[in-house]
């Protein structure tokens, strides 16, 4: 049992669930966890890409280089520096892509899944040059990340494929995105998940819409960008308190929460699920992974895919945050069923296996399926999300 688990199961055994959520407010008091937001957030360290180390002899690859060279070390596992302008990178990376998928577009999702394995790790060999905190080379696009998420350091190299995740990772923040359910646009920061299709969001306001029971104060696990919380606030939620696990989503919500100034009804902490929340909710609400983990977890996977034993811990502590007429809402789809994943669905299995909450009420939605443009596979054809409303038994 990890700490946290530990530090839940000794309190629930030994007080009641209000002593024990004002036991650990105590706590967090003298542990320091109680600060202003923007204290908070300045102490957080954002996640960003591994600066790379350049081997002695780098192979270079410039305008004049044919490619082939550089994508058999790339799939050899050794480092390619781009040299001259940044279409040089492009290049070499569309030709490694064509390598590894050709034309093929008949594969099953795992097969495809492998490729992907694959050209994710050969294509993190070829690196761009840093220099000044800005791309040294030609024709580059313009990443304010270099500056912002690197004051240490001003020339280094970063793996190809990674400058070009800052690269659209600027456009989003700095443009915006305009999400249906919300008046103002959402800012996200780098390495913070944001929602790219709104069918959770649709489900999730018809539902927070038709809602009549208590709906003072609400806790968003796993808040991302935040856009659920501001969707909470936006139908008259009084008060959220919202966790993210990622030290830049903290950093996301946190700041849209100032610049929408909000910062008075939402608190946002880094957190693993309930860790620093002191409080309970009318509404608990949570839009987890939607995937089993195959491999380690780190950063911005840790939206896609769970953990063994996330929805367990998560159960073992939801009904302690949860108001006497509370609701449970927990956002999932069928994901992993339609992409040939066996595995048990993590809400029918606790309401199976255990007494703890029951089943108000679910509803389903199903995926809008994209443009024959954006269409990579099929397993999308009859994905839905769906939405859990859960109270405690007895
Ligand atoms: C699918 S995203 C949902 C984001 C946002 N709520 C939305 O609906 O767009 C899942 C979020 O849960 C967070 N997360 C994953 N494991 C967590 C944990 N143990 N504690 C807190 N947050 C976690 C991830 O970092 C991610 O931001």
């Amino acid at each position: 049992m990890n700490e946290v688990a530990l530090h839940t199961f000794f309190y629930i055994d030994t007080c009641s669930r209000k002593e024990f959520i004002s036991k650990k407010f105590t706590e967090n008091r003298k542990t320091g966890r109680i600060q202003s937001m923007s204290e908070k957030v300045n102490r957080l360290k954002p996640n960003r890409p591994s600066p790379i180390e350049l081997p002695k002899d780098p192979f270079y690859s410039g305008k004049q280089s044919p490619v082939e060279p550089a994508v058999d070390r790339l799939l050899n596992g050794e480092y390619v520096l781009v040299q001259d302008q940044f279409s040089v990178g492009m290049n070499i990376l569309s030709a490694l892509k064509k390598h590894l998928f050709g034309d093929d577009k008949k594969d099953s999702f795992k097969a495809y899944r492998g490729k992907r394995t694959k050209f994710h790790h050969s294509s993190n060999y070829l690196l761009a040059p840093i220099k000044n905190n800005r791309l040294a080379l030609k024709k580059s696009p313009d990443i304010g990340w270099l500056e912002k998420l690197y004051p240490d350091v001003e020339d280094f190299h970063l793996p190809f494929p990674q400058v070009q995740g800052l690269n659209s990772a600027w456009q989003w923040y700095t443009k915006g995105i305009k999400y249906p359910v919300l008046k103002e646009k959402v800012y996200p920061y780098y390495g913070a998940y944001f929602p790219t299709r709104f069918d959770h969001l649709y489900l999730f306001d018809y539902w927070l819409k038709k809602y009549s029971g208590p709906k003072n104060t609400a806790i968003d696990i796993g808040t991302g960008c935040g856009v659920l919380s501001f969707q909470l606030l936006n139908r008259g939620v009084e008060k959220v308190y919202a966790t993210d696990i990622n030290p830049n989503a903290v950093i996301s919500a946190s700041e849209d929460t100032e610049r929408l100034g909000l910062e008075d009804r939402l608190e946002i902490w880094q957190s693993d699920l309930f860790q620093v929340i002191d409080k309970s909710a009318d509404l608990v609400l949570f839009n987890p992974p939607w995937l089993p983990a195959q491999n380690e977890i780190t950063g911005l996977d840790s939206a896609i895919y769970y953990d063994p034993g996330l929805f367990e811990r998560f159960f073992d502590s939801a009904g302690d945050y949860l108001a006497e007429k509370g609701r449970l809402v927990i956002l999932f789809s069928n994901l992993a069923e339609v992409a040939g994943l066996e595995v048990d669905h993590p809400v029918e299995k606790e309401l199976k296996s255990n007494s703890r909450f029951e089943k108000v009420k679910y509803v389903k939605r199903k995926v809008v399926k994209p443009s024959k443009k954006t269409k990579r596979r099929n397993h999308r054809t009859e994905e839905y999300v769906e939405l859990w409303e859960l109270k405690k038994q007895g």
